[in-house]
């Protein structure tokens, strides 16, 4: 019985109301097609799930469109934000994560089923997220993960999401970038992590506090190709900074990192 006394067919009542009612805000086609294939029947009792597990009780707005998937914000039950990502399952990018997948211990024998590439790709986001936080980098807080979903904290005000740092004029450009450098460094020494798509699209900035995201292709240490993605990820940083007038030593930085 779930918890709120709701039955699936009231549900799914409750949620086609909802997204009829998203559907007519979107004119486009496009954006219509990523909606009925982001609600279809799956999908639906994977929300249910979420629902009926006391997670969730609302999907609220959907606050980005992405390749991958889509974020919504979601409400608990006593009314407080959290952010729901919702991976496509017929993801075009199927091929990269697979490249990612590999070389992790932690899904060894995952299987080359696009499915269960991608289930296995939002669990491995989870536990990055999980990892992060517990190296002390701020990002959402993992909360819920079932199959192709994520349920984590959701960064941003009542009325608006949290803007990614590209979208920003910085007032500390020095003291975000420094702050940034530290979470990398602490990735990698306290959570043996490389962030891998680390730039300004995934930092979002929850006020003046940058907030890292996207962490599904992170990887550990061990990883193939972890030691090329730091020197991305520095490179990524240090080019962003430098519109703001800072020179960051991409070497100094990186020797600081491996040092440790
Ligand atoms: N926890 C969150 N709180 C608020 N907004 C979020 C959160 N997570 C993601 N978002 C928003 O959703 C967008 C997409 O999230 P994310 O980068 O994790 O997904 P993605 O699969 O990489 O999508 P894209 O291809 O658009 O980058 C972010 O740019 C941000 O605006
Ligand atoms: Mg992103």
């Amino acid at each position: 019985m779930p918890r709120s006394g709701v039955g699936l067919k009231e549900f799914e009542r409750k949620f086609e109301r909802e997204r009829d009612s998203w559907r007519t805000l979107r004119k486009d086609s496009d954006d219509r097609k990523t909606y009925d294939e982001v609600f279809d029947k799956d999908n639906l009792m994977r929300i249910y799930k979420l629902f009926s597990d006391g997670v969730i009780d609302q999907v609220d707005f959907p606050i980005s469109t992405g390749k991958e998937g889509n974020v919504f914000r979601a409400l608990t039950r006593d009314g407080k934000y959290l952010a729901l990502k919702i991976f496509r399952t017929s993801t075009a990018t199927f091929k990269d994560m697979a490249k990612y997948v590999a070389g992790d211990p932690r899904f060894k024998g995952i299987s080359r089923n696009r499915k269960k590439m991608i289930m296995t790709w939002s669990s491995k986001e989870f536990r990055n997220l999980q990892r992060f936080a517990e190296a002390g980098v701020r990002v959402p807080k993992a909360v819920a993960c079932h199959q192709n979903m994520i349920v984590m904290e959701y960064i941003g005000t009542d009325s608006s999401p949290a803007p990614m740092m590209r979208s920003v004029q910085l007032k500390d450009p020095s003291g975000v970038a420094e702050k940034l450098l530290v979470y990398v460094r602490r990735a990698y020494s306290e959570g043996g992590l490389v962030h891998g798509d680390l730039s300004e699209f995934n930092v979002l900035m929850d006020g003046d506090e940058p907030v890292l995201i996207d962490v599904g292709q992170s990887v550990l240490l061990r990883h193939p190709m972890a030691e090329e993605l730091l020197d991305r990820d520095i490179g990524n940083i240090a080019r962003y900074f430098r519109k703001y007038g800072l020179n960051i030593d991409i070497e100094r930085e990186l020797k600081e990192i491996r040092k440790r």
